[in-house]
C-alpha cells in the first residue's frame, strides 16, 4: 500500500520536475550558480502564495519564529512548501541552481544560521502542519506535519484520547528536537524521542520522496534517529502513540533561600541505590539560576510522574516538599496538556546560547558541577537583564537499555551506565555581550569536564539538542563507531552533499 502511493508519487515528481526545470538537469548548476534573486524569484513564479520576500508581512512574521533573537537572519526569501511534492520542487531548484538555504521548523536551536540564513532561501515548516491518525507496518501511529510544535500535537491528540513521547516544553518543534534524539518525559521507559518513531516521510536531495523505515531503507531510518538535518528534507513523522491518561506534575519555583534545598534534592536523586531517577515513571528537570542583575540564585523544576495519584510519589517527593514560591504549583490527576501548556516559553526577546556536556549520574557529580557553575557564575561581569542557567537531565540506567534496544545512530553504550545531559544556558539582551557570553559559556563547560575528568565523573557525550556553537556531537556516538557509517549513508541518500554544503546547519557530519 504504502509502496504502489510512493511509485505515484514519484511519477508524478518525476513529470513536474522535467515540466519545471525543462530538459536542465536537476544536478547541473551554471557555471557560477544562479543569483539568489534567481531563486527566489522563480520560486515565487512556482508557488505564488507561498514564497514571502523581505519587506511583505508574511516574511516578517515567518522570520520572527526564533526562539533566540540573535538567530534571526536575512533570508532573501523564505517559502512554505505545503507537502512533500511542495518539498520536491523547492529542493530541486535549490540544487540545480546551487541555491544555499537553510531549513527551520521550531526554531528553538539558539545557534545563528542552525535554522537561518543571510541571503539563501529560507525554507519554513509553517505550512507544514496537517496531522492524522493512520497506520504504518500494522502500528496505529500519527501522521505529524514537519512543521508542527508539540504543544499541537499533544492537544490534537488529547481530543482522540491519545499520546505520544515528545518535547517537554510546549513551543519546541516536533523537527529538530525529534532528529537531534530528543528527551521525553518517558525516557526511562521509552528511550530517545527518535526512537518511537515508526517511519519518516522525507524528500531526499535528488527529489525522491522517501517512506523511511525499519524495513524500506533500515540504513537511513538508522541514521535519521540523531542525526539532525544531515540527510533530507523531512516533511511528515509518524509517531506510535498511547492512551492519554492523567498525570502528575508542575512546577517548583525557589528562590535564592531554598537553593541549597533544591542542590540536594537533585544530588539525591541521581544516586544509583536509591535515588528518585530509578524510578521509570519519574522524570524531574531542575534548572538552577544566576540572574546577574540581582546577582542571586534561582531553582525552576519541573516535576513530572506518569501516574493517576494527588501526591508526590516518593521519587519526587524530595522537590516538592522544598518551600517554594506562591507561583509554584505541582498537582494531580491533571491532563497531560495542561501541564505541558504551562512550559511555553517561546520569545525571542532575548539572545540566547546553549552549551552541553556529560557526566556520570551520581550525587558527587552534581555537587561538583553546581560547584564549578556557582564558582564561575557570580565571577560573571554586569550583564543587563543576562542569566545564566544549569539543567540536570537524568538519563537513568533503564533509558540508555530503552533507547539501545530500539537501535538509533547515537547508540549510548549499556555497558557506560546513567548519566546526566548537562544543559547549560545563557540569556540576555545586548549584542554588545554575544562575544563575551559564548567565551564565557566555552570556558565554563572546559572547567567542568576538567573537573570531572579529574573526579573520574566524565561521560563522553553531547547531547546535539543542547549542543552550542562549535560543539561536535557526533564523534561521540555509538563511541565513535557510528560517524563513519553516517557519512557513507549520507553519500548514498546525498552523494552531492547537498545537505553538508548547501544546507545550512549547526552539526554537520
Ligand atoms: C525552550 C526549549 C525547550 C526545549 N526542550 C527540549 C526537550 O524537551 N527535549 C529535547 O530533546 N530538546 C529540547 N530542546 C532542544 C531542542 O530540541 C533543539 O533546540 C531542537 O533543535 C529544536 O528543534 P526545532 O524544530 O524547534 O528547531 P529548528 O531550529 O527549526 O531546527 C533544528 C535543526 O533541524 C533542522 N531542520 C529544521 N527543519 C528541518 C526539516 N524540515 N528538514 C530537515 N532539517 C530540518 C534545522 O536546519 C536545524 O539545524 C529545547 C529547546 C528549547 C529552546
Ligand atoms: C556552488 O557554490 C559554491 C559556493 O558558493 C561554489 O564554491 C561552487 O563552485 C558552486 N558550484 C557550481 C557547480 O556552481
Ligand atoms: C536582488 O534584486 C534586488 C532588486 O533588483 C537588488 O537590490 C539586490 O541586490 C539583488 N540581490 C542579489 C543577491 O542579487
Ligand atoms: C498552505 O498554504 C496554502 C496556500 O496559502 C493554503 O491554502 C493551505 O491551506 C496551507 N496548508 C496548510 C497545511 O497549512
Ligand atoms: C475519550 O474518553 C472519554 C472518557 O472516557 C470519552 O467520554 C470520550 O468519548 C473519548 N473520546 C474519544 C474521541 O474517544
Ligand atoms: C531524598 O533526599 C534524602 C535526603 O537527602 C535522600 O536520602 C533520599 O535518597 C532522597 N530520595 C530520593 C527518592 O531521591
Ligand atoms: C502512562 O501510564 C499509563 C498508566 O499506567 C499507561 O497506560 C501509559 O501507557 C503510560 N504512558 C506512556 C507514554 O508510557
Ligand atoms: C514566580 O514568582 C516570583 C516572585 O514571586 C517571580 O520572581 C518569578 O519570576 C515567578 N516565576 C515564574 C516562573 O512564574
Ligand atoms: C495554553 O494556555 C494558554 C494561556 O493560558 C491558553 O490560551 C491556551 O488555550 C492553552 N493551550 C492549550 C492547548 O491548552
Ligand atoms: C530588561 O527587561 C525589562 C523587563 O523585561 C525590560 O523592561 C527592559 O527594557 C530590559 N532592559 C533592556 C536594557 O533591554
Amino acid at each position: 500500500m504504502a509502496r504502489s502511493t510512493f511509485d505515484n508519487f514519484k511519477s508524478l515528481t518525476v513529470l513536474c520536475l522535467s515540466v519545471l526545470l525543462a530538459g536542465n538537469s536537476v544536478y547541473a548548476a551554471p557555471p557560477g550558480g544562479y543569483s539568489y534573486n534567481g531563486s527566489c524569484s522563480t520560486l515565487s513564479t512556482i508557488f505564488p502564495k507561498r514564497v514571502s520576500l523581505p519587506g511583505s508581512s508574511n516574511y516578517a512574521l515567518q522570520n520572527a519564529e526564533y526562539w533566540d533573537e540573535a538567530a534571526v537572519l536575512s533570508p532573501a526569501c523564505i517559502s512554505v512548501p505545503s507537502s512533500a511534492a511542495d518539498a520536491v520542487l523547492n529542493l530541486a531548484l535549490l540544487v540545480k541552481n546551487n541555491q544555499s538555504f537553510a531549513m527551520r521548523s521550531g526554531g528553538h536551536t539558539p545557534i545563528p544560521g542552525a535554522a537561518g540564513t543571510n541571503g539563501g532561501v529560507l525554507l519554513a515548516g509553517d505550512n507544514l502542519t496537517d496531522i492524522s491518525l493512520t497506520n504504518l507496518d500494522g502500528v496505529p501511529v500519527a501522521k505529524v506535519g514537519s512543521g508542527l510544535r508539540w504543544i499541537e500535537v499533544y492537544s490534537w491528540l488529547a481530543d482522540r484520547n491519545l499520546t505520544t513521547i515528545g518535547g517537554r516544553y510546549a513551543t519546541v518543534g516536533v523537527t529538530g528536537s525529534s532528529t537531534g534524539g530528543g528527551i521525553s518525559y518517558y525516557r526511562s521507559i521509552h528511550g530517545w524521542i527518535a526512537d518511537n518513531i515508526v517511519g519518516f516521510e522525507v524528500v531526499t536531495a535528488s527529489g525522491e520522496i522517501l517512506l523511511v523505515t525499519a524495513n524500506q531503507y533500515p540504513d537511513l531510518y538508522w541514521a535519521l534517529k540523531g542525526g539532525s538535518g544531515n540527510f533530507a528534507y523531512f516533511v511528515h513523522f509518524y509517531l506510535k502513540t498511547w492512551p492519554s491518561v492523567p498525570i502528575y506534575g508542575g512546577n517548583v519555583v525557589t528562590d535564592a533561600s531554598s537553593v541549597d534545598a533544591l542542590v540536594d534534592a537533585c544530588a539525591s536523586f541521581a544516586d544509583q541505590k536509591e535515588g528518585g531517577m530509578l524510578d521509570p515513571l519519574a522524570a524531574v528537570n531542575p534548572t538552577i539560576q544566576y540572574t546577574l542583575d540581582s546577582r542571586q540564585f534561582s531553582g525552576f523544576t519541573n516535576v513530572f510522574y506518569n501516574a493517576s495519584v494527588s501526591e508526590a510519589p516518593a521519587s519526587v517527593k524530595n522537590f516538592t516538599t522544598i518551600p517554594a514560591l506562591g507561583n509554584s504549583s505541582v498537582t494531580g490527576p491533571r491532563t497531560f496538556v495542561s501541564f505541558v501548556n504551562e512550559t511555553a516559553i517561546f520569545g525571542n526577546d532575548f539572545r540566547r546560547l546553549f552549551r552541553a556536556t556529560s557526566v556520570k549520574s551520581t550525587p558527587e557529580a552534581v555537587r561538583l558541577i553546581q560547584s564549578v557553575f556557582d564558582d564561575q557564575a557570580t565571577q560573571l561581569k554586569n550583564i543587563v537583564n543576562g542569566s545564566v542557567t544549569v539543567t540536570y537531565q537524568y538519563m537513568s540506567e533503564a533509558f540508555v537499555q530503552a533507547a539501545h534496544v530500539s537501535g538509533d545512530a547515537i547508540d549510548l553504550q549499556p555497558a557506560d551506565g546513567p548519566l546526566i545531559a548537562i544543559l547549560l544556558a545563557s540569556a540576555w539582551q545586548t549584542p554588545g555581550d554575544d562575544a563575551y557570553l559564548l567565551s564565557f559559556m566555552t570556558s565554563l563547560v572546559e572547567a567542568m569536564d576538567a573537573a570531572s575528568k579529574a573526579a573520574d565523573l566524565y561521560y563522553p557525550f553531547i547531547f546535539l539538542n543542547d549542543a552550542g556553537i562549535g560543539q561536535q556531537p557526533f564523534p561521540f556516538y555509538g563511541a565513535g563507531k557510528s560517524l563513519p557509517k553516517m557519512k557513507q549513508i549520507a553519500k548514498k541518500y546525498d552523494p552531492l552533499g547537498v545537505f553538508q554544503t548547501l544546507a545550512a546547519g549547526a552539526f554537520k557530519l
